[in-house]
């Protein structure tokens, strides 16, 4: 089965309500010439502008997704926001284990597994995040840390939910620097990746997963990125936030 090309925007914490309606009306129009068949496209801003990216998205190819997802279905979490909720919104996608999450606010493998059986077990599709900061890169540690991060992520996950998830490969000294990994490197790491997957759920299964390379991905590198072998799409930061850029850049990756 050929993968898919899936680029989804994580506005992180940008963007009110408002602005978000903004910015999606102008998506919707950028985007109408994109057909669905070549391209999965998505965007995930944060909890607040959920419901207002939903209704101006609705009708149209472009999905909507969160940003985390608590465990629990509901309970004594301050602040925090169940699967069911962010179901009963609409949301389809939802962003796990970001290296943001990773690094300020505490997330470790473990969570990161616990909001993954959580949101599959509400219907969301996620898209788990790992990746090595810059000191695991240079101490020649990237393979050791991300088969660390994959394995602990799919503790007790079965091979049917395994289907569902997408993966996002984000070397941190990458994200919002302006420096890329390059191609080469990039598709080195997503073969790896797709060898560690192979080594839980099998090769066809693994085959068959997308993974998204994310990282100061932009309108000039999208191409050559996703053109390699093991690269199906991206998660994109600052380059989400606006819709030339955004459209510039899928148009550029599928073109
Ligand atoms: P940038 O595209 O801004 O580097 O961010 C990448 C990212 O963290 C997406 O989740």
């Amino acid at each position: 089965m050929a993968r898919k090309v899936f680029i989804a925007g994580n506005w992180k914490m940008n963007k009110t309500a408002a602005e978000t309606a903004v910015l999606c009306r102008a998506l919707k129009e950028k985007f109408a010439d994109i057909c669905p068949c070549s391209v999965e496209v998505a965007v995930c801003p944060t909890f607040t502008s959920l419901s207002a990216a939903i209704a101006e998205l609705k009708g149209t190819n472009i999905k909507v997704g969160a940003q985390n997802i608590h465990w629990a279905d509901n309970g004594a979490f301050t602040g925090e926001i169940s699967g069911a909720m962010l179901k009963e919104l609409g949301v389809e996608y939802v962003i796990i284990g970001h290296s943001e999450r990773r690094q300020y606010f505490g997330e470790t493998d473990e969570t990161v597994n616990k909001r993954l059986v959580a949101a599959l077990r509400s219907g969301l599709k996620p898209i788990v995040c790992i990746g090595e900061t810059l000191e695991e890169r240079e101490g020649g540690k990237t393979e050791a840390v991300l088969e660390k991060q994959i394995k602990g992520a799919f503790v007790s996950i079965g091979a049917d939910d395994f289907k569902k998830v997408v993966i996002a490969y984000e070397p941190v000294w990458a994200i919002g620097t302006g420096k890329t990994a390059t191609p080469d490197m990039a598709q080195d790491t997503h073969a790896f990746i797709r060898k560690v997957l192979a080594g839980l759920y099998g090769a066809a299964a693994a085959e068959d997963t997308v993974i998204q390379y994310g990282g100061s991905m932009k309108p000039e590198n999208s191409k050559e990125l996703v053109a390699q072998k093991d690269i199906d799409g991206g998660l994109i930061g600052g380059a989400a936030l606006k819709a030339d850029s955004f459209y510039d850049l899928v148009k550029n990756a599928i073109g």
